[in-house]
């Protein structure tokens, strides 16, 4: 076994103090997602969708990465082949955790996009409706996360790995949003072995050769210490002492 692709979603960082969207005090039973994560939604109200990134970017800066994404790390460090994570999440925890190879398939919180030129920059904490482009100078700055309706990103570099890949596993997402919830499909067509590990069996959950459920922070480190036990020379107790 040698490639690893890694999908998270808003699961692994709930632990952290980052909200999950779908759960019973999910995100979007607070919010429609028509009003603040599509297009349509930030024409309709730019001022409203700014703040609520704006909230969202500043709990990520100051939440701190958990056991789960500490673990993944860990992982790509002590791992002889690849482990990538593609990540749904924006909140920027696996980088945090120490995460090199992450691909931010939804972007991410602490970018901002220009819709007029497409150039890219880093957010500042507080995005106001109207803000202007750096480079072009329109107001038309936008935070640089994928909507519904919008292409996700690095796509043709996901399917390459997940063609590639020996092990899948997915951690911590419902499996109701697509195109994420089909990687499984893509994975099994090309032999890789897939896991889930999520609180609870997830949609889709029928679909991977193995199921865990419980606390990301709980069931990922035990899921990686599984794995590092099978890697010659390497001890999973030293590894952690490593982690930042
Ligand atoms: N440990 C493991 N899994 C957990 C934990 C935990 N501590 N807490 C919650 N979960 C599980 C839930 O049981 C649920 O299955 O994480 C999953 C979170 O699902 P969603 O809220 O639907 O989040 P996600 O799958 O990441 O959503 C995908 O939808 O709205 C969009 O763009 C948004 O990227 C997001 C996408």
């Amino acid at each position: 076994m040698k490639n690893i692709v890694i999908l998270t979603g808003a699961g692994i960082s709930a632990e952290s103090g980052m909200g999950t969207f779908r759960d019973t005090d999910g995100l979007w039973t607070r919010y429609a997602i028509e009003d603040v994560a599509t297009p349509q939604g930030f024409a309709r109200n730019p001022a409203l969708v700014q703040e609520f990134y704006s909230i969202r970017r500043v709990k990520a800066a100051e939440a701190m990465p958990n056991a789960a994404h500490l673990a993944l790390a860990r992982l790509e460090r002590a791992w002889p082949g690849t482990v990538t994570v593609v990540t749904q999440n924006v909140d920027g925890l696996h980088e945090k955790a120490g995460s090199g190879a992450v691909l931010h398939m939804h972007g991410e919180l602490a970018g901002a996009l220009c819709s007029a030129c497409g150039h890219r920059w880093r957010a500042p904490d507080k995005m106001e409706a109207g803000d202007r482009c750096p480079s072009c100078n329109e107001p038309t700055a936008r935070p640089d996360v994928v909507w519904f309706g919008e292409i996700p990103y690095h796509m043709d570099r996901i399917i390459d790995l997940l063609a590639e890949a020996d092990l899948f596993a997915s951690i911590g997402t419902s499996g109701q949003v697509y195109p994420a919830a089909a990687f499984v499909d893509q994975a099994r067509e090309a032999g890789a072995q897939c896991i889930e590990l999520n609180l609870d069996p997830s949609d889709i959950s029928h679909v991977f050769d193995e199921v865990r459920t419980g606390l990301a922070s709980q069931i990922v480190p035990a899921w990686v210490d599984e794995l590092l036990g099978t890697v010659p020379d390497v001890n999973p107790a030293e590894e952690e002492r490593d982690a930042p």
